[in-house]
């Protein structure tokens, strides 16, 4: 188990927000050390006295929860913050941490699902808030080239009204995201030099990494009849009855969401009926499941994910059927 080397602008970080309590949302691209960098702060803030939350806006590389998913852990006792590690192929943790509220995005890329990771990630901020904390530290994914990923930052800092804004740079990625805040007295913009031995992680490790997630997620799941007409299904670019289309359906990642829309838990579909849905979960409370959110991913029995594109209605040619509720 190797050190995690602290940077001599980590202390100066911590006091300057703990000066000025906010919304901290940490930049960078894949493999800087975010995710190591948003616990040792927490960890720092924690030991200044501040009560803290820690948010995953990583779909891919999540923290703590499971892929497809948004997370907020609200930090209790500072000896229950969970230290971290360094094995591969991710970040882990010597203790599970506690899971407050999670977001179901439905893909583990950003990248067509930009309003569903911004929605979550104001819901999970405002919870925090509401919960008392006085600094929320994010952690956000290493989508950060190109137009999408630049407007993507941008509305994620208004929205959440980012007061602290920390960048891990290798070079000048960040800057044309950066120079936007430079100026503004409501936004504090830091640059923090990364680790120089950070070792880039391959497609294949990532994949293997978000596959280690669902396999740990999904490992106490069962088989469980969800009935139709205690919920809404939401999949609004196809609907389609699902009766006579399993084979679209089959071990697509859903999100079971409570009335306010917050993920109670992830199920995987393996059948259907005309009265319900068979979905694989670990969830047990299914009385509390009011909504289905359809991913766009499957995993299969190997639990690597692919997306999916379910054919839209117009291609099939049928006319347009809303699901029955019998
Ligand atoms: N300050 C540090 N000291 C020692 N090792 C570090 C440090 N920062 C990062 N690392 C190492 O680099 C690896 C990648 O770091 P981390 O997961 O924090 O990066 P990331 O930017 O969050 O990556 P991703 O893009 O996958 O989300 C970690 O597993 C850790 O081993
Ligand atoms: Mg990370």
């Amino acid at each position: 188990m190797a050190d995690i080397q602290v940077s001599p602008g980590w202390k100066e970080l911590a006091d300057s927000i703990n000066k000025q309590k906010g919304v901290v949302v940490i930049l960078g691209a894949p493999d800087t050390g975010k995710t190591t960098l948003a616990f040792c702060l927490a960890r720092e803030l924690q030991l200044r006295g501040c009560k803290v939350a820690m948010i995953y806006a990583d779909v891919g590389q999540c923290a703590f929860g499971p892929p497809a998913t948004l997370g907020l852990s609200v930090l209790g006792k500072l000896e229950t913050v969970p230290t971290m590690r360094h094995d591969s192929p991710g970040p882990v943790f010597l203790e599970e941490i506690k899971i407050h509220s999670m977001y179901f995005v439905g893909c583990t890329s950003p990248m067509g699902h930009l309003l569903q990771t911004t929605v979550g990630l104001k819901k999970l901020v405002e919870t925090a808030e509401g919960e008392g904390a006085e600094i929320v530290v994010i952690d956000t994914s290493g989508f950060v080239e190109g137009g999408a990923a630049w407007e993507l930052k941008f509305q994620k800092i208004e929205l959440v009204n980012a007061r602290h804004i920390v960048a891990l740079q290798r070079r000048q990625e960040l800057e044309v995201i950066l120079s936007v805040h430079e100026h503004r007295t409501c936004r504090t913009v830091h640059r923090l030099k990364i680790y120089e031995a950070i070792k880039l992680k391959s497609y294949e490790q990532r994949r293997a990494y978000r596959r280690q997630k669902f396999l740990e997620y999904f490992q106490n799941a069962t088989l469980k009849n969800l009935p139709l007409k205690e919920v809404r299904l939401i999949n609004p670019v196809n609907i389609l009855p699902i009766e006579g289309y399993i084979n679209l359906y089959k071990r697509l990642l859903v999100g079971l969401n409570d009335d306010e829309n917050f993920t109670l838990g992830l199920g995987i579909i393996e059948d259907t009926g005309p009265k319900e849905l068979r979905l694989l979960t670990p969830v047990e409370a299914l009385q509390k499941v009011k909504i289905v959110r359809f991913g766009a991913i499957r995993l299969d029995e190997n639990w690597y994910d692919s997306r999916v594109k379910l054919p839209s209605i117009h291609l099939l040619k049928l006319p347009p059927i809303t699901l029955r509720k019998t």
